[in-house]
């Protein structure tokens, strides 16, 4: 039996749980559920993120302690994770005194190992609220163009970028006022000192192999640069105890909340935390969107190293949702609370459906709202339980055969797929699970449809007939329940009920039941209407625009600073070595593949008035050629042409993003035209 300790993120605690978020939760519920099933011990820990100057001013504008926000946002969390039969053993919180053990805990070991760095940094600071200031809080004149307004990283209207400290006139979006700049002390994690150790073990199999292999190229083959892990009073979160008004940064106590739950739930359980998090005994499983995969495979290892706790066995990464193929959006309707799902729909619908599409690779899921009733209805309604509706009641009365009839060798063919399905599921492949399942209700229903009980009860001849092909039916049934208990379990608890025995293993795929009363058949899943549908996505867009409406610009952004963390800002350069880098607003007038070149697509840029020139540019893995004809890019028109393999590249597009699938063009507004300079 293996013992496995489980997490999923810790959703931050200032907002609600929404169909993104779920995509996590029940990626891990369903593989916690399965472990269990298998006979392992499994504990599924998490908590809420509640550390940070989000939540401080939140908790300010809203005239409450930060407890008491924090208190009902847990609840409020827990609340749509229970409707969503998301079953954690611990849910806790990172503002736990148990959490704060371990942070010291851990923070003295990275002392010990000499890895904390202090350094004096200037930031603007709001002296009618009393804090620091984070670039999102702060406006002002772009210290380049002079163009009013901006925010406090960069400018909108010339792209320039900066820190809040620049910004001419700033303005604080709390108060109003006029920051000023304060210096203070910030603490730092010495990664860098972990760098052979983390060379090692992030290609060591832990983590899925394109982040393994973006790691390698990026970060690894090159000093990694100290993380600030502290922040200045006043600040919402646990003082660092040698070093009196500073605060550990939000993302130093957030993973370490992880094993402040463990220690939570150890305290209820009677165990050890050390041998949930110092013991070989026991597998750690992360489970992790790719947005914040650096904290898990770089800050997180490095720490737990040097303090002697266990390293992750895996980290699974994820990639984001995204609704009928676009970002999911307040506008459009697409931003769908959990809550608001649960209003309108069954839970299991999406279980089911994210479970289709889940795979072991980090990449994005598409909840495509055609497909997501299309899929529901055809397999789990019409191919599964329908095996059950169309059986159980003939043998309400009779109970199931006495002895197993002959099936021409099916209840044994899904037995023998056990085995297939289980390591799909371990390898997070839920979505071919889900195909091998359904290939095999595709296999039991024409046996229901050839034998037809519903014929043959007309007869009374053939009532042995009928209770043994309602037996086979209802054995085959209870074979796919099991298969799928981990993604259903509600329909599993109904199925359970039918056959007066709860389905928990996988080892009851292997013996047929028999001789045992079943249950009066009730419905076990309706089928997904449209309309209902509908009226969730209505419902969310109208509150998504009220809260628009209502939310006071600069105050609801909760951007992740992991972009910022991986690649600090470069060292300042002057306005005229900006000037020099030529960029224009240009035309795509014709977008090829280069068929040699596994990246790069070959660009036409028209400059206006026939001008083009030729670029290759890597961003095969992002884009499509054919949807970039037409559209507006920035490009560097005066850099050094370049000689490549396939011809000659006369300059760059511009555009943000780490690379591979995840490239994001820049684009002019409407109302620019080819030719224009950008500066
Ligand atoms: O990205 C987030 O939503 C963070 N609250 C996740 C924290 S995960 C862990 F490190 F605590
Ligand atoms: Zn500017």
């Amino acid at each position: 039996m293996r013992q496995l300790l489980i997490t999923s993120a810790l959703p931050y605690a200032n907002g609600h749980i929404h169909i993104g978020h779920l995509v996590e939760y029940l990626q891990t519920d369903i593989w916690v559920r399965f472990q269990k099933m298998r006979g392992n011990r499994a504990v599924y820990v998490c908590a809420d993120d509640t550390h940070g100057t989000a939540i401080m001013i939140r908790a300010r504008a809203e005239g409450r302690s930060e407890e008491a926000l924090i208190a009902e946002m847990s609840e409020a969390h827990q609340r749509d994770f229970a409707g969503f039969g998301i079953e954690f053993d611990h849910y806790g919180s990172t503002h736990s005194e148990a959490n704060r053990a371990v942070c010291h805990e851990i923070w003295a070991a990275l002392r010990k190992a000499d890895m904390i760095v202090e350094e004096e940094i200037d930031q603007l600071f709001d002296i009618e609220q009393g804090t620091f200031l984070a670039d999102r809080f702060v406006r002002g004149t772009c210290p380049r163009c002079g163009s009013k307004d901006q925010p406090g990283d960069n400018c909108g209207n010339c792209g320039a970028t900066y820190g809040p400290i620049d910004l001419v006139d700033p303005v604080s979006t709390l108060s109003g006022s006029r920051p000023e700049i304060r210096a203070a002390k910030h603490l730092f994690v010495r990664i860098e000192k972990m760098h052979d150790f983390l060379a090692e073990w992030t290609q060591s199999g832990t983590i899925p192999t394109e982040s393994a292999n973006y790691l390698k190229n990026f970060f690894l083959n090159e000093p990694l640069r100290d993380w600030d892990v502290s922040r200045p009073a006043p600040y919402f979160g646990f003082e660092i105890p040698d070093s009196p008004g500073n605060y550990w940064y939000v993302w130093f106590d957030a993973p370490i909340g992880y094993i402040g739950a463990t220690a939570e739930w150890c305290e209820g359980q009677g165990e050890k935390l050390d041998d949930w998090w110092k013991s070989e005994k026991t597998e750690i499983h992360h489970f992790i969107g790719k947005d914040i995969q650096y904290f898990h495979t770089l800050f997180w290892p490095a720490e737990l190293e040097t303090a002697g706790f266990s390293l992750p066995t895996q980290v699974h990464i994820h990639g984001f949702l995204t609704v009928d193929g676009e970002k999911m959006s307040k506008s459009r309707g697409t931003f769908i609370r959990a809550s608001k799902y649960l209003e309108h729909l069954d839970p299991e619908y999406l279980r089911y459906y994210y479970a289709t599409k889940l795979s072991s690779k980090v990449e994005d899921l598409d909840l495509n709202l055609e497909e997501f009733v299309a899929r529901v209805n055809s397999d789990l309604v019409g191919k599964v339980v329908n095996l059950a509706s169309r059986s159980a009641k003939f043998v309400a009365e009779t109970g199931l055969s006495s002895s197993y009839p002959e099936d021409g060798g099916l209840f044994a063919r899904f037995a023998e797929r056990g085995e297939e399905i289980a390591s799909a599921y371990e390898n997070g492949d839920y979505g071919k699970a889900m195909r091998m399942i359904m290939e095999l209700a595709d296999q039991a229903n024409p046996y229901v449809e050839e034998k037809a009980p519903w014929e043959l009860r007309k007869d009374p001849a053939k009532s042995g007939e009928l209770q043994d092909a309602c037996t086979v039916a209802l054995n085959l049934f209870r074979s796919l329940v099991i298969y799928l208990a981990p993604v259903l379990p509600a329909l599993a608890k109904k199925a359970g009920e039918l056959f007066g025995e709860p389905l928990t293993s996988w080892e009851q795929t292997r013996t047929p039941l028999t001789g045992r009363p079943v249950a009066k058949f009730s419905h076990m899943m309706q089928r997904v209407e449209p309309a209902k549908v509908e009226a969730m996505i209505t419902e969310s867009r109208e509150e998504g625009e009220a809260e628009a409406a209502s939310t006071p610009a600069g105050k609801a952004w909760h951007d992740s600073g992991e972009a910022l963390a991986a690649n600090p800002i470069a060292p300042q350069i002057t306005i005229e070595d900006f000037l020099k880098v030529d960029l224009r607003v240009a035309r795509v007038v014709a977008a090829d593949e280069v068929p040699e070149a596994r990246k790069l697509v070959r660009l036409t840029l028209g400059l206006g008035g026939g001008e083009t020139r030729q670029v290759f540019a890597g961003i095969k893995a992002a884009y499509e050629p054919a949807d970039l004809v037409g559209r507006l890019v920035v490009m560097v028109a005066n850099l050094a042409p370049r000689e490549m393999k396939f011809g000659t590249s006369e300059g760059m597009i511009v555009a943000a993003g780490p690379g591979g699938k995840d490239i994001f063009l820049l684009g002019p507004d409407d109302g620019a035209l080819p030719g224009q300079r950008v500066g």
